[in-house]
């Protein structure tokens, strides 16, 4: 079935680390107002808006303590209107980051949740008792490290959290718990939002009953398990609540979610209208989880997954297609080795996703290529995930080290440094000092030279965006099927999507060794486009180290 937003690009703003107005180093929704024509001039549809509620910011705005009301650090109710609003006249919907699995340990449902046993609210969070020991049911662990249950003194219990203990599970079994949720949600659709990226929303189905389960970490301790059975029934009454029959699309955040179950998940009736899959963008992250010590990996931990992705969206499903995000280190730090990582070959990690059948999220920074940082001393890093991974290796036994390159190559910091505009101090983002330093490239890597720049990265992902929207393509782009070439080889990445006669094939080397592929056969009818400046006119696929090339092309062989 054919949907409105079935053509358009997303682009995904961290509003603490945008653009900041008042002065006081972080971003603002005043900021992202004034960047709307920046973001128009892409070629953009949506923009996500990571969390801009109230919020003690434990987890920079991902722990929410009054779900209608927008956090001061941020701006007022009246900025967000404006921003709606005035998206609006540009043609973008803005969606609001959903974060339904947990609350702010400060929201009042908490605090009163928590004030007595007997509290009304009581249910709307889980409580266990402590067992003659004094210990907690289970040894799971959260998301970010230490164990799910924290023990809340004033009631004598523990509480469950799958990510810190400011961020308390909501408790889904709980019927009004739920009805207030809905209300609000549909509140906010009535302010005019475009839809919702829903956060973390398969872990909302608890893994009952409590017991032991297996250990997969030297402590003894076992990590939450998302997509439990069961979710189903949940996910399903939000959606006929809150979604069905709207004005909106959902998006949802879905680690758990094997590719057998998308169709259930994203599908034509799918509980959402498309999924934040996981398989494609984790392979440096170890089996139990961790991010050290280093784990090899290869083009193909990537483009497999995607194949399969593809495979389990092609009757009539969709997908969020990205390589970055406020969770993922910078793509071309991730893709391409130090030493080459130029324009060149940012422009290539980009081609490699954007045709793909989907929804393509350019996150901010991406389109002028940005880059990881080089921080030596944990002491520089903010995020609790990162500095939880780093003690627990050194509490395991690894290095500084190993500890250390594992927060180089992972940390969520590397995306969460300060948008670079131009070349002024502070890379324009702020005039006072910004909550996390800038990268030093800042005064050659920015928007205010991108812009200038005919061949710059953002010229290039503009080129991409009308590629996909052109009248001449979008079809097959939207709706073409997809056949993954070479699947095997390690070095390229090649696909084709392909409806009636219409052929685009895409190729990319992820090498800096020049790749013949002649067993590629096909008939060039026309070069899109590519990262190189000179046209294509081969017809067969002799790529250049890190070239990524576009074609119209009439393929002469069915299987390769
Ligand atoms: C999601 C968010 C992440 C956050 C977590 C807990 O994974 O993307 O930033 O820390 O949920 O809400």
């Amino acid at each position: 079935m054919m949907k409105s937003w079935h053509y358009e690009v997303a682009y995904q703003v961290y509003p603490k680390s945008f653009n900041d107005t008042k002065g006081d180093g972080s971003g603002d929704i005043p900021g992202v107002i004034e960047k709307l024509d920046y973001i128009k001039d892409l070629g953009i549809d949506v923009i996500w808006l990571s969390p801009v509620y109230r919020s003690p910011m434990k987890d920079n705005g991902y722990d929410i303590s009054d779900y209608q009301d927008i956090d001061p650090s941020f701006g007022t109710m009246d900025d967000m209107r404006q921003l709606i609003s005035k998206a609006k006249k540009r043609n973008i919907r803005i969606i609001m980051d959903l974060v339904i699995n947990h609350s702010s340990d400060q929201h009042p449902w908490f605090l009163a949740s928590a004030s007595s046993k007997d509290d009304p609210k009581r249910d709307w969070y889980i409580w266990e008792e402590a067992d003659e020991e004094g210990n907690p049911p289970n040894n799971l662990r959260t998301n970010f490290g230490g164990s799910c249950w924290t023990w809340h003194v004033g009631s004598q219990a523990y509480y469950f959290h799958s990510f810190t203990k400011e961020q308390p599970d909501l408790n889904w079994d709980n019927k009004d718990m739920r009805e207030a949720l809905y209300t609000m949600i549909n509140w906010w659709i009535d302010q005019g939002i475009g839809g919702f990226r829903v956060d973390a929303i398969t872990f909302i189905k608890k893994q009952f009953p409590w017991k032991q389960e297996p250990a997969d970490s030297p402590d003894g301790t076992a990590k939450v398990q998302p997509n439990q059975p069961g979710i189903g029934k949940f996910l399903q009454e939000m959606k006929e609540r809150c979604f069905t029959g709207k004005d909106i699309f959902t998006v949802a955040e879905a680690p758990g979610v094997p590719f057998s179950q998308y169709d259930e998940y994203a599908g034509v009736d799918g509980y959402f209208d498309m999924l934040i899959g996981f398989e494609h963008i984790d392979v440096d992250v170890n089996d139990n989880g961790r991010w050290y010590p280093s784990k090899d990996w290869h083009l193909s931990d990537y483009t497999k997954p995607l194949t399969e992705e593809q495979k389990a969206i092609s009757e009539g499903g969709w997908t969020a297609l990205y390589i970055e995000n406020h969770d993922q280190p910078r793509s071309l730090s991730r893709f391409i080795p130090e030493a080459h990582q130029t324009d060149y070959s940012a422009k290539a990690v980009a081609v490699s996703y954007f045709f793909l059948k989907g929804m393509p999220y350019v996150y901010q920074g991406q389109e002028i290529g940005m880059t990881n940082v080089n921080w030596e001393d944990i002491n520089q890093y903010d995020d609790i995930w990162t500095i939880d991974e780093y003690h627990t290796a050194l509490r395991e036994g690894f290095s500084h080290q190993t500890a250390i390159e594992a927060v180089k190559r992972r940390s969520r910091d590397h995306a969460r440094t300060p948008m670079h505009w131009d070349d002024s101090l502070h890379a324009g983002f702020t005039s006072g000092t910004p909550w996390l330093p800038v990268n030093d490239n800042y005064q050659s890597v920015n928007a205010k030279q991108a812009q200038a720049d005919d061949s710059s990265i953002r010229n290039f992902f503009k080129k991409m965006i009308s590629l996909r929207k052109s009248d001449t393509y979008r079809e097959t782009i939207a709706y073409g099927s997809y056949t993954h070439l070479v699947p095997d080889h390690d070095t390229v990445y090649v696909y084709t999507r392909s409806l009636k006669d219409q052929t685009v094939l895409v190729a990319v080397n992820f090498s800096a060794t020049p790749q013949k592929l002649s067993q590629i056969q096909f008939k060039l009818n026309q070069h899109l486009f590519g990262n190189a400046d000179h046209a294509w006119t081969k017809e067969v696929l002799n790529l250049d180290p890190f070239e990524a090339v576009v074609l119209d092309v009439t393929r002469l062989q069915s299987e390769y």
